[in-house]
């Protein structure tokens, strides 16, 4: 197979944006967590669409801790790009912020790394173009990204041996 150009891993980036209604919340008035992580599995899914230009699944998503809750009536701002890119599969960062419409206040929802498999015509994992990390930030989470990417292998195979 032919070497594939890298793209810019600013390509990948998703912008999301959700009012919370009644209908995505608990009793308590705030979404609930299972709706959170769904619109995050979404976004993240887009960036890494958009970079392998392939369809793609979620392979796992690594612990997601939740810093603030979204209230009905405020916005979910979920931010997602490609961190990096193995070989047929991808580290997705998202940042989820909650904004108040009325003031714009923003506040930190929740932060995910999703892991995606790009998949060929035939179903298997297929390779993906590398990704061109343009900025410090960008080699940051790189570096970052292998480090997570080592501890998700080994828990794979720990689940294995099981
Ligand atoms: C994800 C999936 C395609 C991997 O298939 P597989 O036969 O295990 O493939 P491989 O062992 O060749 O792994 C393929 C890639 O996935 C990565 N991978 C597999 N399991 C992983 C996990 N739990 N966490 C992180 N990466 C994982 C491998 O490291 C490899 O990456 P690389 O090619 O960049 O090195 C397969 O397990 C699957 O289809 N799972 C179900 C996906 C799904 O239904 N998701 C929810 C709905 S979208």
């Amino acid at each position: 197979m032919a070497p594939m150009t890298p793209v810019p891993a600013t390509a990948s980036h998703v912008e999301m944006t959700q009012l919370v209604m009644p209908s995505h919340a608990n009793s308590h008035g705030t979404a609930f967590g299972g709706t959170v992580m769904a619109w995050t599995d979404l976004a993240a899914g887009m960036a890494a669409m958009r970079h392998a230009r392939l369809p793609v699944v979620t392979a796992s998503i690594d612990q997601l801790v939740f810093r603030s809750p979204v209230r009905i009536g405020q916005i979910a701002l979920l931010r997602a790009q490609v961190n990096a890119v193995f070989a047929t599969s991808m580290e997705v960062g998202v940042l989820v912020l909650t904004e108040e419409p009325l003031t714009g206040e923003q506040r930190l929802c929740c932060e995910a790394y999703l892991t995606f498999v790009a998949l060929g015509p035939d179903q298997h994992p297929r390779p993906v173009a590398p990704l061109l990390v343009e900025s410090e930030l960008e080699r940051q989470r790189q570096r970052e990204a292998s480090t997570r990417r080592a501890a998700r292998l080994e828990l794979r195979e720990a689940l294995r041996r099981k």
